[in-house]
């Protein structure tokens, strides 16, 4: 019998958090710091296991809802501080994953004060947004050029000025008993979060399957292309192309599901590179095009932390090699590259060049044809899937044209627009 995938659904999380936070030294670990500090005091709270693992989980990903860079670092720089479509975005992205779907009232809620609330703190819901209303405070308030242990007196004093207005009392009070040992602001600022949060944090004897994978996938595809108009639609159609064509490829259904995962984070490491870059109107400069080469690393280095994986970040993580080396970022020759990545190779390709960029239109079928051809003839593509794709043009274009089509529906209605918070 053909063996799933499995793998742990803290590590999941923790390495596609990380990836949010990886588009400016300044936020880096933002989410999983925030994390931290909010499941310190769930735990000095005494707070049930259920409630622990929602608020740690909420943290995690509270920011989900930032698409723009820019938008992020003036919230963590407290140059803003309003209501925000990100809380919106983020509780409507974290209701599409079915087993995350109750925790999203903790992300709408995440910048909510104290004083504007109406209900009793023993709220499930209120209790959680204002725990990691305030581990969000906090984690913005280190300042991560000095020394943790300088600074944390006047972090905490901070906080407790902010009691009875922008937080409860009682959370406020859970936080100055976690802040007394050093231990934990040790943690807080140690480089290592990642690994102590992966093998004592909660979730870590927790399993998923592809039926769990799958869907954090599709949300972080959306994640990745709602960053920019441009590119919408683009890992939705990767990831039509790249399972269409496993199946006449004649892949098994695992395969096809796992194929489909890869195809969804294929640029997971996008969301590491500034959108000026990514959606500048005119050729690249040497420099810019040295970042962009950086996504396919950052989508492999990803992905390949977490246990189980591996394939997949091979599969999502190729797709800019070629076969004759001359590829980035990582130089893979015929031999490293298995017919899974040589498809993921075709379908991006195939998908980037019918889709609108700032600099040029979608081009034609023709088109699209002669570049295919010209790739496989010159040795850089793999010509049986190339031909592949060539002979089943309209079923494949068909089906990729509506998965995009749907993708753009759900991309104009609930995020090309303002968004404001209920
Ligand atoms: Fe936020
Ligand atoms: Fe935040
Ligand atoms: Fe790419």
């Amino acid at each position: 019998m053909e063996r799933g995938v499995s793998v742990n659904l803290g590590n999941f999380l923790l390495s596609l958090s990380d990836a949010m936070d990886l588009a400016s030294p300044e936020m880096a670990q933002h989410q999983q710091r925030t994390a931290f500090i909010a499941w310190e005091i769930t735990k000095t709270a005494g707070l049930s296991e259920k409630m622990t693992e929602d608020i740690f989980v909420a943290a995690l990903l509270h920011d989900i809802g930032f698409f723009r860079v820019e938008e992020k670092l003036a919230f963590i720089r407290f140059e803003r501080d309003d209501t925000s479509p990100h809380c919106t975005r983020g509780a409507f992205l974290l209701n599409q994953i079915p087993f995350l779907s109750d925790k999203s009232d903790l992300v709408r809620f995440h910048h909510r004060k104290w004083c504007s609330w109406h209900k009793p703190i023993d709220t499930p819901y209120v209790l959680g947004s204002q725990i990691i209303s305030l581990a969000d405070y906090v984690e913005r308030l280190v300042n991560r050029d000095h020394y943790i242990l300088h600074q944390h007196d006047q972090v905490i004093a901070e906080i407790v000025s902010l009691s009875g207005e922008t937080f409860h009392p009682d959370v406020v009070d859970m936080f100055v008993k976690t802040a007394r040992r050093e231990e934990f602001w040790l943690d807080l600022a140690s480089p290592r979060l990642y690994s102590i949060l992966l093998h004592t944090g909660p979730y870590k004897a927790r399993e998923i399957d592809i039926l769990g994978i799958s869907p954090i996938a599709k949300t972080f595809k959306s994640i990745i292309d709602f960053k920019s108009r441009f590119t919408s639609t683009h890992s939705t159609g990767v990831s039509a192309c790249a399972t269409k064509m496993s199946g006449i490829f004649g892949l098994t259904d695992t395969e096809i599901q796992l194929m489909g995962v890869a195809g969804d984070l294929h640029d997971l490491g996008k969301l590491a590179i500034p959108e000026r870059i990514l959606e500048k109107d005119g050729k690249l400069t040497r420099e810019e095009f040295a970042v962009i080469k950086s996504h396919t690393y950052f989508t492999y280095s990803l992905i390949n932390t977490i246990t189980g994986l591996k394939q997949i970040a091979e599969w999502a993580a190729y797709h800019h090699e070629k076969l004759d080396g001359s590829g980035y970022p990582f130089h893979c020759v015929a031999t490293e590259l298995d017919s899974k990545a040589r498809i993921m190779a075709v379908a991006d390709i195939f998908t980037a060049l019918a889709e609108d960029r700032p600099y040029r239109p979608g081009m034609s079928k023709k088109e699209v044809i002669r570049i295919l051809k010209k790739q496989a003839e010159k040795g850089l593509l793999d010509s049986r899937i190339v031909n592949l794709l060539l002979d089943n043009y309209h079923d494949i274009f068909t089906y990729v044209a509506g998965e995009q089509a749907k993708a753009s529906e759900l991309y104009v209605e609930q995020f090309n627009q303002p968004v404001s918070e209920e």
